[in-house]
């Protein structure tokens, strides 16, 4: 899948887990890859690994939530590494709760880093896919959006992101920019792993209950959403937009 080494990426909360894979592997594809998460020192060690490789890496600290840090990376990277025309939206977190126990506070951090994050991120980034014309949103949704026990401001923040996915796929599609989303199953990751501590629940007992119920017979991996990332991003996928692919290793959606 080949990808024209001018491009310059941005992904999202890529330090770790499924934005760590997605980063190395559009630094494989050949892009120029910022490595933006929470802390700046943080990214290192996945910079160093692509810059390793061969590839180019910048390292950014940045809170996608918060609208002048947002901004701030959008213009770093532009300033060094180059006009970014691919964002993915990936930085997430949950905080798990039944609705009457869900405190204000977490209700607001999921949705902010969710959904007022990708908006932020995307806003900031679309100047510079609609002056080259060209343009990949990814959007890392979760099959949570379909509803699931304990995570309604999660499952909002995801299923918001479905509208948000399709409404700029719609508005940006004539400059070029295609949007999408992926929805994971559940993919083993630090995230995942606290999900298994927070219910008393050995990792690799959960691991094995979590497979049993997975047509494919294993959960996922964070290369595993790395993939369908680099098709949606690569020259080839510019008449798909709008879609929501469900990548958990079965039906969903
Ligand atoms: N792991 C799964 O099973 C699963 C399933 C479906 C969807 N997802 C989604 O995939 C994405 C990645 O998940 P993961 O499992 O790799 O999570 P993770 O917790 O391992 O990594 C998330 C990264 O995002 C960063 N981050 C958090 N808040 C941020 C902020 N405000 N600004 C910048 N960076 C921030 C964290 O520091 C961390 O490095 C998330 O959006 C998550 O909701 C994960």
């Amino acid at each position: 899948m080949s990808t024209s080494p001018a491009r310059t990426a941005i992904v999202t909360g890529a330090a770790r887990g499924i934005g760590a894979a997605i980063a190395k592997r559009l630094a494989e594809d050949g892009l120029a890859v910022a490595v933006l998460d929470l802390d700046e020192a943080s990214c290192t060690p996945v910079v160093d690994d692509i810059l390793r490789a061969g590839g180019r890496a910048l390292a950014v600290g940045g809170d996608v939530a918060d609208e002048h840090a947002a901004q701030a990376a959008v213009d770093r990277v532009a300033a060094e590494l180059g006009p970014p025309t691919v964002l993915v939206n990936n930085a997430g977190i949950t905080r798990d709760n039944l609705l009457f126990k869900m405190s204000t506070e977490d209700w607001d951090a999921v949705l902010g880093v969710s959904l007022r994050g990708s908006f932020l991120m995307s806003r900031a980034t679309q100047k510079h896919m609609v002056a080259a014309g060209w343009g990949r949103i990814v959007n890392l949704s979760s099959t949570s959006a379909l509803g699931n026990r304990g995570q309604a401001n999660y499952a909002a923040a995801k299923a918001g992101l479905l509208g948000f996915t399709k409404t700029l796929s719609k508005e940006l599609g004539k400059f070029g920019v295609t949007v999408n989303a992926i929805a994971p199953g559940y993919i083993a990751t630090d995230m995942t792993r606290a999900t298994a501590e927070r219910i008393g629940k050995d990792w690799q007992q959960f691991l094995d209950d979590w497979a049993a119920d997975i047509p494919v017979g294993r959960v996922g991996w964070p290369e595993d959403i790395a993939h369908p990332v680099s098709f949606f991003v690569s020259e080839g996928a510019g008449f798909t937009s709008g879609q929501v692919l469900y990548v958990a290793g079965g039906p969903h959606g």
